[in-house]
């Protein structure tokens, strides 16, 4: 993805890392401020922000602050979601992004604070910036809230997992594609364009990234993936590979990424947003090469 991939790259990371320091400003317990950094740095692949950028920029970005304090927000909630995933109650992972999952490098009290400190710390990242534009903060918020919360956000998506029967598609929208959703759209109201019509754009990329996700769980290994894999079969968990199949899931993946381009609403930077989309696709793409040699 070249230079403007790196300028993404060091702008996501600004943002994110001056809101953790201002969360670990002394006087502070010194062992939670140390988690929320370990919590996020070094980062994964920061797909959400980088999304929420890209379309920010599409539309033509003409509020960068909000639309950086977006991408924070939607990283810290995205790295939150992990934290409190690899607990004990729910995955019970020991690694994640290549080391020890949070509650087993500091404690488990510690990582549901550490959780909670970034989710609180998302939308302080937002009120923050409200007065740049108040109405366009105020909506950022609601959408970061509503694709974190209940009844269709990461809460709900988890708590699926509780229920009897859980609706496979019901599930990973919301405990995934809500946040890719979430990217779109916040990316498009940052820059003053209207969200609704990037939805769908988001959907699918959330889509095709859990279908992926599944694959990497199902055929990947917990060294190349940095997390323990076959999580999904051992805990039962309702997932792509288990319900079509690998090739079925692969074909899946494959369609879903072609629709991904062609719901991209009109804008201004609609090229450079097909190109982000397919470097996306391409990141997938050692997946689909894995699940062909099975
Ligand atoms: C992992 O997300 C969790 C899922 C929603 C499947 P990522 O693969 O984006 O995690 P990081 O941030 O890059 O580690
Ligand atoms: C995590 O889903 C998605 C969240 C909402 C936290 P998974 O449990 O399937 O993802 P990994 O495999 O742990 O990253
Ligand atoms: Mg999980
Ligand atoms: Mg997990």
């Amino acid at each position: 993805m070249g230079r403007s991939a790196s300028g993404l790259g060091a702008r996501i990371d600004a943002a994110v890392s001056g809101a953790i320091d201002r969360g670990r400003a002394m006087p502070a317990p010194v062992r939670l401020a140390e988690a929320l950094h370990y919590a996020t740095h070094p980062g994964g692949a920061r797909i959400r922000p980088r999304i929420l950028l890209s379309v920010a920029l599409a539309c033509g970005d003409d509020r960068p602050e909000l639309a950086d304090a977006a991408a924070a927000a939607i990283e810290l909630m995205h790295c939150a979601s992990l934290v409190h995933d690899d607990l004990p109650c729910f995955d019970d992972a020991d690694t994640r992004r290549g080391k020890p999952a949070l509650h087993r490098a500091f404690s488990e009290p510690l990582a549901v604070l550490a959780g909670d400190s970034l989710i609180v710390m998302a939308f302080e990242v937002l009120a923050r910036a409200a007065p740049r534009d108040p109405a366009r903060a105020a909506e950022l918020i609601a959408l970061l809230a509503r694709h974190s919360g209940m009844p269709h956000g990461i809460c709900a998506g988890q708590g699926w997992e509780s229920e009897p029967v859980i609706d496979l598609s019901a599930y990973h929208r919301s405990k995934t594609a809500a946040m890719f959703v979430a990217a779109t759209q916040m990316g498009a109201l940052a820059a003053g364009q209207e969200a609704e019509p990037w939805g769908e754009l988001g959907a699918r990329i959330g889509e095709a990234f859990q279908v992926a996700d599944d694959l990497l769980d199902a055929l990947g290994d917990s060294a190349a993936i940095g997390k323990p894999a076959g999580q999904d079969s051992r805990h039962g968990r309702p997932n792509a590979v288990a319900e079509f199949g690998v090739d079925g899931a692969v074909e899946r993946l494959k369609s879903i990424l072609a629709g991904a381009i062609a719901s991209i609403p009109a804008c201004p930077g609609e090229a450079q947003l097909a190109h982000m989309v397919r470097a996306q696709a391409e990141r997938l793409t050692p997946i689909l090469g894995a699940a062909a040699r099975v």
